[in-house]
């Protein structure tokens, strides 16, 4: 609890974000402390723009490599599934080194051809004759659902057959917190017996022996994926371990699908709430990239990411002691009115738009930045010339979650264009 708010209340995440609390916590407590629940030993809530940019850049007062979440792994937990977002420099850079030409704009640009394909075939597939006559369907099992993996599968080589066994490892993963997705609840079930694996969970093992079993057939048979280019890279003469390569894969599933899906699927809420919006992109697509930069600043994929202090150190006007777990909340930074003007509006042509959702300021800025982009503006673009308005056709109903902000239905109906 902090100041009136217990932002560990996973239900009252599956009702909303707390947007009001935020703008209170930004206003009078920015750096507060929070206590959380046993074992857990709290945390320190970071709720302002320029602060979570602060602490997002000083790598060496705020470590990544206690891990992300609210939980508290051992060293001999966190050595089994570190994955490059747990890393600091200068492991990390070196890490980064070896990845990140697969994932540069040119990279990228690559795959737009087979992004606006693959888009063109799932809407084929989702506006069928009834539903273009005001059948009511859910926007994320028939779409949001369906590109990102897919995407993904493409750009790593994975066999189409396996997919929908992955989102569904990825989601009992990213959404661990949430009964209706998981049978082994992060929180309310005994985890010691899977905390050597990604997200304590016995799934984390699952998509690691799955990850194995890819990466043996690539270095079988190598192609021109991004995986085979991975197993070859080398920087300063070392090549990615076993155990990056475990992490690695099982971080790509994770990162690359579930927020790419959210993204998707809470932009057409907003579009559902904000019809003008949809009518103004409609009229000027070249009004696309700031709207896909928009979405992603609204449907803030990931609530937060969280650091721990290397040292004690003094931030925001608080003592922090080393040690201490410091969570930088930048579903709130992107609706700070120091940074943004009207963050409560969803404007479509918004600029400048320094939104807070890939990370900001620090060296773990999301790695798919420009991939996710694409994925979004491509779907955006496709929807605008298939579909005239989106209307709500029932209640959302979001992921029991403090970690991302999903989606496990969204009804609509659509009139065409
Ligand atoms: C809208 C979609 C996405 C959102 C909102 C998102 C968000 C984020 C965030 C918040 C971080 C951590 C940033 C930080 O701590 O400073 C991150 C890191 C990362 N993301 Fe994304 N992501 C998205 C899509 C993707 C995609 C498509 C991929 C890959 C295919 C991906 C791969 C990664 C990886 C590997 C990292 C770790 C980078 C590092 O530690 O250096 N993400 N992402």
């Amino acid at each position: 609890m902090t100041d009136g708010v217990d932002l560990t209340d996973l239900d009252m995440w599956a009702r909303g974000v707390p947007y009001a609390e935020f703008a209170r916590l930004r206003r009078e407590a920015p750096v507060a402390w929070h206590d959380e629940a046993a074992p857990n030993s709290g945390f320190w809530s970071v709720t302002g723009y320029s602060d979570i940019v602060a602490a997002s850049r000083d790598v060496a007062t705020f470590s990544s490599a206690r891990g992300i979440s609210f939980e508290e792994p051992t060293d001999e937990d966190m050595a089994a599934r570190r994955t490059i977002i747990d890393t600091d420099p200068p492991g990390h850079t070196k890490l980064r080194k070896i990845v990140s030409g697969g994932f540069s704009v040119r990279a990228v640009a690559v795959y737009q051809h087979f992004v606006e394909g693959l888009t063109e075939q799932v809407l084929d597939t989702a506006l069928t004759g009834p539903v273009l006559s005001g059948r009511e369907f859910d926007f994320v099992d028939a779409v949001a659902k369906q590109v990102p993996i897919r995407v993904l599968a493409r750009i790593m080589g994975l066999p189409e057959a396996g997919l929908d066994e992955f989102i569904d490892l990825g989601d009992r993963l990213i959404a661990n917190t949430d009964p209706d997705i998981t049978d082994v609840v992060w929180g309310r079930d005994d985890t010691d017996a899977y905390r050597l694996f990604p997200f304590r969970s016995p799934y984390g093992k699952q998509l690691w022996d799955l990850g194995r079993a890819v990466v043996a057939e690539r270095l079988r048979s190598p192609g021109d994926d991004l995986l085979s280019r991975l197993l070859a890279a080398e920087v300063d003469g070392d090549r990615l371990s076993e155990v990056d390569l475990d992490n690695f894969f099982s971080i790509l599933v994770i990162a690359g699908n579930e927020t790419t899906r959210i993204a998707i699927a809470q932009g057409v809420l907003a579009f559902c709430e904000n019809p003008g919006q949809w009518d103004r992109l409609r009229a000027a697509p070249e009004l696309l990239d700031a709207a896909a930069d928009e979405v992603i600043r609204w449907s803030c994929p990931t609530h937060f990411m969280r650091r721990t202090a290397a040292v004690d150190t003094e931030f925001g006007g608080v003592a922090m002691q080393a040690g201490d777990k410091v969570v930088l909340w930048y579903v709130s930074g992107n609706r700070d009115e120091a940074e943004f003007a009207d963050p409560e509006v969803f404007d479509v042509g918004r600029t400048p738009n320094r939104h807070l959702s890939f990370g900001r300021g620090g060296p773990h800025l999301c790695l798919g930045v420009h991939l996710a982009r694409l994925e979004v503006k491509i779907v955006l673009a496709a929807l605008a010339r298939r579909v005239a308005r989106f209307e709500l056709a029932g209640e959302p109903r979001r992921i029991r979650s403090n970690f991302t902000n999903g989606l496990k239905a969204l009804p609509v109906r659509v009139i065409p264009a």
